[in-house]
């Protein structure tokens, strides 16, 4: 098993549209192993395949933190969804942004296990956000894509405030350079 590190938003990976799995071989694998590891250390709720830089078709989604049992979805696509809802999102490729997003109320997924049968996976509230954000990823989509652009804002720490940080309103345009920067200096080219 192995870490991996976690792009950022803007990376060229993370725009692109997942390829589908065809063999369940030793690297699908490895990759929902490394995927599942990658994502709890980090203590997300979700992880996609091209956030550690693969551009597959590959979700971990996080069912239960208590057991940190993890359902692994490959090729996962949304077959049924209904209602709406309201609420904030963050993503581990954008890390301390945070902002509101419109989702399902309620989604189921279709997908394959590692054995290649097909499984469903449905939710509501929190997981149904959770599944529709992972998918989205598979588009090439993240959370900044659909945001409700008002509600964007940084969570900065502050131990003056009881939650431990404060929220600094941001925009789009402004969360993206950020990113951009971080990615730069991370590639060592400033
Ligand atoms: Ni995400």
């Amino acid at each position: 098993m192995a870490l991996r590190r976690i792009l950022y938003c803007g990376d060229p990976i993370l725009s692109r549209k997942a390829g589908r799995i065809h063999e369940m071989d030793d690297g699908v694998v490895e990759l929902l192993r490394d995927l599942r590891e990658t994502m709890l250390e980090a203590g997300g709720l979700g992880l996609a395949a091209a956030q550690i830089g693969v551009p597959l078709a590959a979700v971990t989604v996080l069912r239960d933190p208590e057991s940190d049992s993890v359902l692994k979805l490959i090729n996962p696509r949304i077959v049924e969804q209904e209602g709406e809802q309201e609420g904030s999102e963050s993503c581990l490729s954008l890390p301390t942004l945070r902002g509101v997003v419109i989702r399902p109320a309620r989604v189921v997924v279709e997908a394959l296990d590692l054995n290649g049968e097909v499984i469903r996976a449905e939710g509501e509230g929190l997981m149904a956000r959770c599944l529709a954000h992972e998918v989205d990823h598979l588009d090439g989509r993240l959370f900044i894509d659909s945001v409700e652009p008002d509600s964007l804002c940084w969570l900065r720490p502050d131990e003056s405030e009881e939650a431990g940080y404060r929220t600094e309103p941001t925009t789009v345009e402004e969360a993206r350079e950020a990113f951009d920067r971080l990615r730069k200096q991370r590639e060592g080219l400033t």
